[in-house]
Parts: C-alpha cells; sequence; structure tokens
C-alpha cells in the first residue's frame, strides 16, 4: 500500500523492441491501458521493469500480468509471492496462458520429483504442449491481433459463457458475456488445481481461476482493458482490501499472524495515552481524510486511542474492573487478545466543541457524532458498536470507536444497512483466528 491505496505490479509486456510483424504496434498507450483501469479502480499502478522482480513484491499488494509475446521464466515467481501471501493476481492474454503453464508445470513436476520446475516443462513440452497455435478456423471468433483499432476490437468480441460458482461470477453476476479476444494461442491442458470459470461456443477456455488455500486469482483469454471493464480491475483492487476484513470479538482473538504495519499518529486530544499514538497505516490516511472532510463542516475530531499493546489492553481491562465493576468492564472493554486495538484497525475518536475535549458520549458530541457516522464509509471505516446491536456485538455502544474495513463498498454496505461485523460475516468472508 501507498499512502493508504493498493499498489497493482503490472509486468512489463515483453518484446518491447520494435520488430516490423510485431501485433503490440503501439507498446506504450497498450501498456497505458493497463495502467489507465488500475488507476480507475482507485489503485496505483506500478511497472515490475527490472530482472529482480522480487525488489518489488513488498510493496506490491496485486499483480497483473498482461498481454504479450513470450512468458519470461522469472515471470514465475509472482505466482509465488501471490499464492504465498494470498494477492490477488489477474492474468490477461498471455498472463492466462502462464498461469495455465505455471499450475500444468508444478503439476507434471509432482510426477517426476527428480527433475526441477524447468526441467519438467522441457521434457514436456514437445509430447503434451502447454499451449497449441489457435487454428485457422477459429480464428472467425478471435483474431489473432492485439489492436486498439475499436472496429477490429468490435469484431473480435464473442459471446463467454460463465460457469456458477466462480470469481467469474462473482465479478459480472451474469451468465453470459461478450467480451474481445485476441490471441494466437490458446491453453491446451488444464492442471485439476485449476477451475475453468469460461469458455466461448467454440469451447476455447476464456479463464481459468485457482482459489486454493485461500488463493485468488484469475486469468482471462480476452482483453477487459481495451473495453474499459472496470468490473474486473474493481475486483483486482477489491480482494487486495480482504486482509482488512478480520472479525475480531469475545469470542474469536486477533488472529496470530497480522502484518499490519504500524505508524505513529501525533493527535492533539489532550488525554491521549502517547503510546496508543498509533494505528495501522492504510487507518493512518484514511484518518487524515476523515478528519479533514469533518473540519469542513466545522467539526474537530481527534485521535483518542488507536493501535494498543497487548499488555496496555490488559492493564486497561484490570483498571477499569477496578473502578467501575466487572458488569461495566465486559460492556465496554474487550479481554486481551479480543481487542479490535490490537490490531491498529480501530481508533476511538474524541471531539473538540468550544474549546473542551470530550470523548464519551454525552449530549453534546450527539449531533457531531451522527454526522460522523453518516460519512465514515466513505473513508472505509465502520461504527462497530451500534447502538440496539448489543446482542450481536456484546458490547454496549460506543460511537466512538470506529473500526477501518478497508473496502469503501463493505463499510457502505454495513453502515447503510445498519448491520454489524458478525452480521456481514453471513455473506461475506471475513478472517477470523479459531476459537
Ligand atoms: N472498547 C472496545 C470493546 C475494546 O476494548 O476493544
Ligand atoms: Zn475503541
Amino acid at each position: 500500500m501507498i499512502k493508504g491505496k493498493v499498489v497493482v505490479g503490472i509486468l512489463p509486456t515483453y518484446n518491447l523492441k520494435n520488430e516490423d510483424n510485431d501485433p503490440y504496434q503501439d507498446k506504450a498507450s497498450f501498456v497505458r491501458m493497463y495502467e489507465q483501469r488500475i488507476i480507475e479502480a482507485g489503485a496505483i499502478p506500478i511497472g515490475l521493469l527490472n530482472n529482480n522482480i522480487e525488489n518489488y513484491f513488498d510493496i506490491c499488494d496485486a499483480y497483473v500480468w498482461p498481454g504479450g509475446n513470450s512468458i519470461q521464466k522469472d515471470f514465475y515467481k509472482v505466482f509465488e509471492d501471490a499464492i504465498k501471501n494470498h494477492k490477488p493476481f489477474l492474468g490477461i492474454c498471455l498472463g492466462m496462458q502462464a498461469m495455465a503453464t505455471y499450475f500444468n508445470i508444478l503439476e507434471d513436476n509432482k510426477k517426476n520429483k527428480e527433475l526441477s520446475f524447468y526441467e519438467t516443462y522441457e521434457a514436456n513440452k514437445e509430447s503434451k504442449p502447454y499451449l497449441v497455435r489457435l487454428e485457422e478456423e477459429k480464428i472467425s471468433n478471435h483474431s489473432h491481433y492485439v489492436t486498439k483499432d475499436e472496429e477490429k476490437i468490435e469484431n473480435a468480441k464473442h459471446k463467454v459463457k460463465i460457469e456458477k460458482g466462480t470469481i467469474m461470477d462473482d465479478i459480472y453476476k451474469t451468465d453470459t458475456i461478450n467480451v474481445p479476444s485476441m490471441h494466437t494461442y490458446i491453453v491446451a491442458r488444464v492442471p485439476k488445481s485449476l477451475t475453468i470459470s469460461s469458455r466461448t461456443e467454440d469451447g476455447t477456455i476464456e479463464s481459468v481461476e485457482y482459489t486454493k488455500n485461500g488463493a485468488c486469482m484469475l486469468g482471462v483469454q480476452y482483453h477487459p482493458e481495451l473495453i474499459k471493464d472496470y468490473k474486473i480491475f474493481n475486483w483486482l483492487v477489491e480482494r487486495s482490501l480482504d486482509k482488512y476484513k478480520i472479525l475480531v470479538n469475545k469470542e474469536y482473538k486477533i488472529p496470530n499472524n497480522l502484518y499490519f504495519k504500524i505508524v505513529t499518529y501525533d493527535s492533539k486530544c489532550p488525554s491521549i495515552d502517547k503510546r496508543e499514538s498509533l494505528m495501522e497505516e492504510s487507518v493512518y490516511y484514511a484518518f487524515l481524510e476523515l478528519k479533514k472532510a469533518m473540519k469542513e463542516k466545522g467539526y474537530e475530531i481527534d485521535l483518542q486511542s488507536g493501535y494498543r499493546y497487548t499488555i496496555d489492553q490488559e492493564e486497561l481491562f484490570n483498571r477499569i474492573v477496578e473502578e467501575k465493576g466487572i458488569e461495566h468492564t465486559n460492556m465496554f472493554v474487550a479481554k486481551p487478545r479480543h481487542s479490535e486495538h490490537e490490531t491498529g484497525l480501530a481508533i476511538d475518536v474524541c471531539a473538540c466543541i468550544d474549546g473542551k475535549w470530550n470523548f464519551e458520549s454525552d449530549e453534546d458530541l450527539n449531533i457531531l457524532f451522527s454526522y460522523l457516522h453518516s460519512i465514515i464509509s466513505d473513508y472505509g471505516f465502520i461504527l462497530r458498536y451500534p447502538k440496539g446491536k448489543e446482542d450481536i456485538t456484546g458490547y454496549g455502544y460506543e460511537p466512538w470507536h470506529l473500526r477501518y474495513v478497508g473496502s469503501k463498498e463493505f463499510a457502505k454496505e454495513i453502515m447503510d444497512n445498519n448491520l454489524t461485523l458478525e452480521e456481514a460475516s453471513n455473506s461475506y468472508t471475513l478472517r477470523y483466528s479459531k476459537k
């Protein structure tokens, strides 16, 4: 993430040389189309224009492997990173063919473990080709040549039938789409680990998916970037934000393997404990924006409590038990390892009214909180403990406790329908630890 925005790494369209017979007549603008679609989806595109592409992995939240002329075997490293770290991947044309080839090689390799990954490829490519040239008779429905010419794009469109329950189904929410395919090769065989999620009427594979062990990878044969297919790029960016969809409550403690970057925040709120003047990096940028929007309306808010170390949550719990008794504490303070504050994604907001900083729910704050709650979803936050949902959340109404969920779409779904995260978990996949 950079300043709270998803970073999408784009592998270079290979063969950047100018050759007369190269179908990528205008490479700069062809690449720019991927870049453009990613920007439109609200993310930052970066080019992985180096042989050591793994140097970029830490800053990439998702990948696009676009169309091109040949598969560079070093590029297969993105699959390893995408699988291991659950980063969404979108392969387009050559990118989809590379995806099928990679998983085929892995599967072939299982039959002869003596061979390395690349030796497996060499040993099989003649007898059991991974890709085959598109037969001439099928060309009527496909085009060999990638072009930006609108008329040719229109002519290269054909119907693609989508299987139910697949990523494609989730993206398009329809069983047939009309999309342009421009390719010289088709996927010859698909490994068992991949799902074929769509085909053309002539049977050509138009998309494959890999979703095992939390992976989120889609390869499409057609060219979504050419038809301003915002749905597929939105999917890529939305899935990159899934890491923020974590459920922490009395039942589920914080997952063990959280790798959020926690940054220091400078709050004007006088009662803030400096040890809690921290939050996850994307929350930081989202909160700055939210604060600005509040200020424009004449409201001053700031941070009262952010990220908490587990020992501080424990200290808080014990202190409130002493001050207010166990019943009150259970209604308003989470036990250590069970607080969202220990993830860096929760913030308690305080407000300044007539020069006085306050954060408890007193009368003066009601109007401010009600405006705050009406806009937080625009910044990826939800009200985590709403009024009237105490039985579901297990906590009393906390108008100050905002929880970052990353996706604005998801936050809106929750806020517009007055849901809790617990209720949303019935229709969305959330990450949570074992009980
Ligand atoms: N106040 C909330 C429940 C917490 O302690 O995390
Ligand atoms: Zn809180």
